[in-house]
């Protein structure tokens, strides 16, 4: 137990997955694993991130977990409040429905969905607005880290939003550090790269703003049980957001433990 301040995160992004059938089973799995071995609220917040239509069922799964396990949106609109937006679902909607963790910013958002600085400014700014807590997802690609960019474009992405977060905000978001070549692909940043990026990553926060020093900072990309020990090991790892390894509820909750043991 190294006995970090920081209460880690482990947050499952089940991305577009699963079937319902397998949803409801792999939570009714990681609710006994919980029940049989808790892992106390203080040592290691939970959450998992189902698609947009099954956030709703998965909400009410959880709500009969023997300790909190929040559900988390995986994208919200860039559109506040309420409106003819066809498709669209408002950080507003989210919190109506006690909704209160978003990601933004994860990779395959920026790359696939064209997602710019600008438009995950409008996300940012609306979430807070609405009192959600964001994770904010930040990595470069395999091509930025071979040419020596990864750390100027990391840091580029968490000074792209400071120009929208007020400076009472930074308590509501959570960064994780996903390098894109790490994610889906089965190689992890080794525990030095990743813990040195993180170091960087909270110089950089807390040149922005005084609560950089205890902002949890995740890590993400093939985070699994085999490496989750190491990883969080380091001292500014403070968590995982955990793809694949999440849609198994004995890897999600072995990786939970991991982090939870670092308290
Ligand atoms: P992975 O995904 O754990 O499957 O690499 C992580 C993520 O994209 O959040």
């Amino acid at each position: 137990m190294s006995g970090s301040a920081i209460t880690p995160w482990v947050v499952g992004n089940w991305k577009m997955n699963p079937m319902q059938a397998d949803a409801k089973a792999l939570l009714q799995d990681f609710k006994k694993l919980l029940q049989n071995n808790e892992i106390k609220e203080q040592d290691c917040y939970l959450g998992i991130a189902p698609t947009m239509l099954a956030l709703g069922s998965v909400q009410s799964e959880l709500a009969s977990s023997v300790r909190p396990v929040y559900p988390v949106a995986q994208d919200v609109s860039r559109i506040a409040g309420t409106g003819a937006y066809t498709g669209e679902v408002s950080a507003e909607l989210l919190k109506d429905q006690q909704i209160d963790f978003v990601l933004i910013g994860h990779s395959e958002r920026r790359e696939f969905f064209a997602e710019t600085a600008s438009i995950l400014n409008e996300k940012v700014k609306n979430a807070l607005n609405a009192g959600l807590t964001i994770i904010y997802c930040v990595g470069e690609s395999l091509e930025q880290r071979e040419n020596g960019q990864a750390e100027q474009v990391v840091l580029q992405q968490i000074c792209d939003i400071a120009t929208v977060v007020q400076a009472e905000q930074w308590k509501n978001i959570v960064v994780a550090y996903e390098p894109i070549w790490a994610i889906g692909t089965g190689k992890t940043a080794s525990p030095e790269d990743a813990q040195a990026m993180h170091a960087k990553i909270r110089a950089g926060l807390t040149q922005i703003t005084p609560l950089g020093a205890s902002m949890a900072i995740l890590y993400g990309g093939s985070v699994k049980p085999e490496n989750a020990v190491e990883l969080a090991a380091c001292p500014d790892i403070n968590g995982a957001l955990v793809g694949g390894a999440s849609l198994n509820a004995e890897s999600f909750y072995k990786i939970a433990q991991a982090f939870a043991n670092t308290k």
